[in-house]
C-alpha cells in the first residue's frame, strides 16, 4: 500500500539542501555558530544546509518566517536566548513561541564580553565603570535590536549600575562590531564568538565577560562578578528548532545531525576557540523545551519588571 505522504516524505528526507535561518545579519555570533553547526551537521544529513540571513526587530523577523515556514524539515530556526525574551518585549508578536515550533535541541552557550572602542578612556572595569556613570549622556552602547542578546546584557547592565544610557540598533552585531572599529558608536556587549578575535588583535579594548567563570580562551578578562557587579550572569544559549508539525522521522533526523554535528572536532574546535561551550547532551526536543520553557519564565519576569517594550 502506498505510504502516507508525510512519511513517504519522511523516508526520502532530505533529498534536496535544507535551509536555515539566522535571525541576524551574516558575520555576527550568531551567524558564526550557525555556519559552523552547518556544515558539521551536513556530514551526516548529507546534503548541504544552506544558511539565510533574516535580520530585524531583534531576531523576531527571522524567527517569525520559520514560524510561518513549509513544516517538512526543509526550513530550521537556530536562534538563540532572544526566543524567550522576545514574548515579552514585543506585545504584538507574529508568532507563538509556545506553539509555532518544533524544539530539536540546544547547541552551544556563549559567553558575553563588555568591549568598546579601542581608544576609549578606560582601561580597566573600575575606569570603565566610573567614565560610563560620569558621561553617559555623551556615550553610545550597540545592540542588535530589542530582543537581542546584546541587548539584553546592556539592559541589565544598565538597570544594574543604575544609569540611562542612548542605544544604537544594528541588524547584527557585526555591523555594530564594524562601527565600534570605526569609532562611530562606543561600547557594547556581545558574544565572544564575534569579539574573541577582535580582543585578540587588540582591536577592541575588553573589560570583563559576563560568564560565572573567566572564559579559558581570554584568560586575562575578569569576570562582571569579580569586578564588582556581583551574581552578574549571562550565558547565551542557542538552540535549533523546526517548524510545529514537521513530521516526527524528519526531526529525528535533523537531531541526530545535530548531535553528530556537536560530536564533530571541527565544530568543537572551533567552539572553544571562540569561548563557546558546546552542549552535546542537551542536543534533544526534551531538553530545548524545559530551557526555553525556564528562560522565558525567568527573563520574563526580570523583563515586566524593567517596564521594558519594544512595541
Ligand atoms: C545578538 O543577539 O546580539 C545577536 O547574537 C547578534 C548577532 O548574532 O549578530
Amino acid at each position: 500500500a502506498a505510504l502516507a505522504p508525510g512519511l513517504a516524505m519522511a523516508q526520502n528526507y532530505p533529498s534536496k539542501p535544507v535551509t536555515m535561518i539566522v535571525p541576524f545579519a551574516a558575520g555576527g555570533p550568531t551567524d558564526v555558530v550557525a555556519r559552523s553547526l552547518a556544515e558539521s551537521m551536513r556530514k551526516t544529513l548529507g546534503q548541504t544546509i544552506v544558511v539565510e540571513n533574516v535580520a530585524g526587530a531583534g531576531g523576531t523577523i527571522g524567527t517569525a518566517r520559520v514560524a510561518k515556514a513549509q513544516n517538512d524539515g526543509y526550513t530550521l530556526l537556530l536562534m538563540h536566548i532572544g526566543f524567550s525574551t522576545a514574548p515579552a518585549l514585543y506585545r504584538k508578536l507574529s508568532y507563538d513561541a509556545a506553539n509555532d515550533f518544533a524544539p530539536v535541541g540546544l547547541t552551544v552557550d556563549v559567553p558575553m564580553t563588555m568591549i568598546a572602542r579601542d581608544n576609549f578612556p578606560a582601561n580597566n572595569f573600575a575606569e570603565f565603570l566610573a567614565y560610563v556613570k560620569a558621561n553617559n549622556a555623551k556615550l553610545s552602547m550597540a545592540n542588535a535590536g530589542i530582543g537581542s542578546a546584546s541587548h539584553l546584557c546592556g539592559l541589565i547592565f544598565t538597570s544594574t549600575i543604575g544609569t540611562e544610557l542612548q542605544t544604537i540598533p544594528y541588524k547584527g552585531t557585526a555591523p555594530a562590531m564594524n562601527d565600534i572599529l570605526g569609532k562611530q558608536v562606543d561600547f557594547m556587549c556581545d558574544q565572544t564568538t564575534n569579539t574573541t578575535g577582535q580582543i585578540k588583535a587588540n582591536k577592541v579594548k575588553a573589560y570583563a565577560v559576563t560568564s560565572k567563570a573567566r572564559v579559558p580562551s581570554l584568560p586575562d578578562l575578569p569576570t562582571m562578578d569579580e569586578s564588582g557587579l556581583k551574581g552578574f550572569e549571562v550565558g547565551i544559549w542557542h538552540g535549533l528548532w523546526a517548524p510545529k508539525g514537521t513530521p516526527q522521522p524528519v526531526v529525528d533526523k535533523v537531531q541526530a545531525a545535530l548531535k553528530a554535528g556537536l560530536a564533530d572536532p571541527a565544530f568543537k574546535n572551533r567552539m572553544t576557540e571562540l569561548g563557546a561551550i558546546v552542549l552535546a547532551d542537551q542536543a534533544s526536543p526534551a531538553a530545548l523545551d524545559k530551557h526555553v520553557k525556564s528562560e522565558t519564565a525567568k527573563w520574563g519576569a526580570i523583563i515586566k519588571k524593567a517596564g521594558v517594550y519594544a512595541d
